[in-house]
């Protein structure tokens, strides 16, 4: 599915943001009915939940229950075992993975990007310098990825013969499709800097004031599309001179995270560099990369 945004479409969009109500749902789970969900969704997207999610999986599932007019977990799970073609795997991976994110997060990976990434691609130390590709592999609903395309435009209006793009994947559908139509409340761009909202988002006027949408001349270098990080192969053949994975190693097992960050690296042009989350490392896991900083990783070019 390419869900590559091409409509004008203003309107304001339910906003993936906002958490589920504490008060929804206290329908019982038992131990077999966790353990069915945890190993399905450990199947599916490698999200370890381990022993003790029990009561986020009930409250973030409870919401989808009642759309559904299902009573209990049991019934729940019985309908994700009998009907495996029904899409109901998207909902609940859309309803228990975490997307928290907002622009500019982890302001030192923009900053390396800038003063250092970037003159190395000037420098053509970093494959093809007429071609710069990013991945932002698990981009949530698209803070990553247009702070990353702000950077960039912000870098190559300065230098013209460089078409540069940005892919974002991501597993989850309601993400992507928020991503896709690029509006945000003012509330989500408090790390954009006043200049930056001018030159690069439109501002909604009368039912949509409040609200900004990406510019078009940004949102054509964005292209959106499901991935699951262990869905084999990527759909990639262009190497990336960096791939964004932030913030989603923190769900993996070491073993995952291990076999994640190698099939990364195959598609990193040499040279090229892998930024994962601050909370994240990959202290003790096996692979390719030098270490920059925290947090920043270098293919050997
Ligand atoms: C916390 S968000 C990180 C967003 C952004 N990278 C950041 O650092 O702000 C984690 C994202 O990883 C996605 N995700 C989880 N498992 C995944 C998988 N197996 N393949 C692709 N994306 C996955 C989730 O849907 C979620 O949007």
């Amino acid at each position: 599915m390419n869900i590559q945004s091409t409509n004008h479409e203003r309107a304001a969009v339910s906003t993936p943001h906002s958490r589920p109500s504490a008060l929804i749902n206290r329908v019982k789970v038992t131990n077999a009915d966790y353990a069915f969900i945890r190993d399905l969704i450990y199947a599916e997207t490698r999200i370890n939940l381990g022993a003790n999610k029990r009561e986020l999986v009930a409250a973030r599932l409870g919401k989808r229950l009642r759309a559904l007019g299902i009573r209990s977990f049991k019934e729940y799970c019985q309908r994700l075992q009998s009907n495996s073609e029904d899409g109901e795997i998207y909902h609940l991976i859309d309803a228990i993975s975490t997307n928290h994110t907002f622009f500019f997060r982890e302001f030192n990976h923009f900053k390396f990007l800038n003063d250092t990434l970037l003159p190395q691609f000037d420098a053509g130390k970093m494959g093809d310098p007429r071609s710069f590709n990013v991945w932002s592999c698990a981009c949530s609903t698209g803070e990553e990825p247009y702070s990353i395309a702000i950077s960039l435009a912000e870098r190559f209006q300065r230098r013209t013969g460089v078409d540069w793009n940005i892919q974002c994947t991501d597993i989850s559908n309601r993400v992507l499709h928020f991503a896709s139509k690029a509006v945000y409340s003012e509330v989500h761009l408090k790390h954009v800097d006043a200049s930056q909202r001018i030159r690069y988002f439109q501002k909604g006027k009368g039912e949509h004031a409040g609200s900004f949408r990406i510019r078009p001349e940004l949102r054509e270098r964005l292209s959106f599309q499901r991935l699951n990080l262990f869905q084999n192969p990527y759909p990639w053949r262009a190497k990336f001179q960096v791939i964004f994975c932030r913030n989603v190693m923190i769900y993996f097992d070491r073993q995952t995270q291990e076999e994640l960050v190698a099939r990364l690296a195959e598609h990193l042009a040499p040279g090229g560099y892998l930024f994962i989350g601050h909370a994240e490392s990959l202290a003790g896991v096996s692979h390719p990369y030098k270490t920059i900083q925290p947090a920043i990783y270098q293919l050997p070019g």
